[in-house]
């Protein structure tokens, strides 16, 4: 019965095993520095992570979106479903064509599936990628005035959780949003006011975007790829709303001004 957890410690990851740990179900989180060891390019590593599991919550790193995560993706699905690891639950992202083929090749590998097609979360800004920038007072960003419906990853892992454990979400997609779309403009705005000190905001055309990628330490070739998946996905087509977490949980999804008055007021803790 154990659940298998890829991206363990990571912000979906780490949260649904929190909460399965919770509900005191067996749960293996995993990544390249537990044991076992998981690694998605090194694929001598998944059989030690999958075998002994039935079901998993698969993450993909970095991004579902890049060159090459559908053939990776739909391999480990194989793998996993003749180890006996029959009912995964994957993350992916909404609007992306890379995204969508990444799907295509997990789904066919014959699992229970199910797909969370996820907005951007609440958390990249506190715990992962734009977090270190933020704190230093600065946010930047694709050129974009487009509003994207920003989840809360606790609503997403509730929803993971959910989805789990009960088979009626098997062969579905849920697409998960928050409850509101906001410009990245907003999220600085947002955060200076809920925070106490300004974050400056600024947009930059995307080959000067992946300059800063890659003076970040990104490889040229993932700060290209992401620098490109942003700026296709922030041209509109993911500025509407959509009802998966209320549709899942059964109850609305959190308004990032609530969770940014929580873990980014000057006396929040932040663990
Ligand atoms: N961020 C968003 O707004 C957003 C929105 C929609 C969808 N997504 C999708 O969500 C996925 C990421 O999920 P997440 O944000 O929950 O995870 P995350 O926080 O990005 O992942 C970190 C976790 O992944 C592990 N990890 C890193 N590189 C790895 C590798 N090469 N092999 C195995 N494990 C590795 C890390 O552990 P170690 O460092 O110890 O290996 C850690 O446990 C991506 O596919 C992304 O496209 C993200």
């Amino acid at each position: 019965m154990t659940i298998l957890i890829t991206g363990g410690t990571g912000k979906t990851g780490g949260r649904v095993a929190h909460r399965l740990d919770a509900l005191g179900l067996p749960v293996r989180a995993v990544g390249r520095h537990s044991e076992p060891r998981f690694d998605w390019y090194d694929s001598s590593t998944w059989e030690g992570a999958v075998t002994g599991c039935t079901s998993a919550y698969v993450t993909f790193q970095p991004d579902i979106g890049l060159p090459g995560a559908g053939a990776i993706l739909g391999a480990f699905a194989r793998q996993a479903v003749a180890l006996g690891c029959t009912r995964l639950v994957l993350l992916s992202g909404r609007g992306e064509d890379s995204s969508r083929q990444a799907e295509a090749a997990f789904i066919a590998a014959g699992a229970e599936w199910t797909v969370l097609r996820s907005a951007f979360f609440f958390q990249n800004f506190t715990e992962a990628f734009w977090a270190e920038e933020v704190a230093a007072g600065s946010l930047t960003m694709v050129e974009s005035t487009v509003g994207e419906p920003f989840v809360d990853a606790d609503d997403l892992a509730d929803v993971a959780v959910a989805t789990l454990l009960d088979p009626g979400h098997v062969g579905r997609i849920h697409e998960l949003t928050g409850p509101r779309l906001i410009t990245f403009r907003d999220i600085a705005d947002e955060i200076s006011s809920a925070g106490g000190r300004a974050v400056a905001f600024r947009q930059l055309p995307v080959p000067a975007y992946v300059d800063t990628l890659v003076s970040a330490g990104w490889s040229e070739e993932d700060a290209t790829g992401l620098a490109y998946l942003f700026a296709e996905v922030l041209d509109g087509r993911n500025a509407r709303l959509e009802s998966g977490v209320s549709d899942v949980l059964g109850r609305e999804a959190r308004d990032y001004r609530d969770f940014a008055r929580h873990a980014l007021a000057p006396t929040a803790h932040h663990g």
